[in-house]
């Protein structure tokens, strides 16, 4: 490329009419989780989820990672995409350090600030048949909780957890 090469001006640096409902959660969050299922030990975690976003695209790019209490160690992670919608549906697609895939559908409630999510699919699995994600944002913290069914266990609690923005 030319060493005098102007690049275009950007353009002015929005968020999207579809993110604007959610840019409450655009950011970096960390906090604490609790782990359990019928068929596990439980156990406790630490997380930092971002949510950003890129001007004027309606989708927001989605990334957890978690550490196991106390230790540090790594646990899961799984990024992603947000791709809300103006009537108040969302779509989220997930790949999960596992190699499991899935993708949520739901709605989301500006006012209440709930999104609901529930699996419309999930891929490469061997366990999981189905994936619910509620999060909720009150009192300055984002709580959310994730639910699964497996080939064994009807849908129940794996994840619920508790963070505050950085
Ligand atoms: C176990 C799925 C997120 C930590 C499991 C199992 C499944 C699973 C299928 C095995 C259950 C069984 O054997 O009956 C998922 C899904 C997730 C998720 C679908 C996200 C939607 C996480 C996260 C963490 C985590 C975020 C850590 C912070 C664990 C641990 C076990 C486990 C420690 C027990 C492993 C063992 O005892 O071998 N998970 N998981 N999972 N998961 Fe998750």
């Amino acid at each position: 490329m030319a060493a005098n090469f102007t690049p275009p001006i950007p353009p002015t640096a929005t968020v999207h009419m579809a993110v604007q409902p959610l840019s409450y959660l655009l950011g970096t969050w960390r906090g604490q989780g609790e782990g359990s299922f019928p068929t596990i030990s439980p156990f406790n975690y630490t997380e930092e989820l971002k949510f950003s976003h890129s001007p004027n695209k309606p989708v927001i790019a989605y990334s957890s990672k978690t550490w196991k209490l106390n230790t540090n160690q790594p646990m899961h992670s799984e990024s992603g995409y947000w791709r809300p919608q103006i009537d108040g549906t969302i779509e989220v697609v997930i790949a999960q350090s596992t190699g499991l895939v899935e993708v949520q559908k739901g709605r989301f409630d500006a006012e209440q600030r709930i999104v609901k999510l529930k699996s419309a699919l999930v891929g490469n699995a061997s366990k999981v048949k189905e994936i619910t994600r509620v999060f909720e944002m009150g009192n300055g913290e984002l709580s959310y909780v994730v639910e699964m069914a497996t080939n064994l266990m009807e849908l129940q609690p794996h994840l619920k957890a508790s963070l505050k923005k950085l």
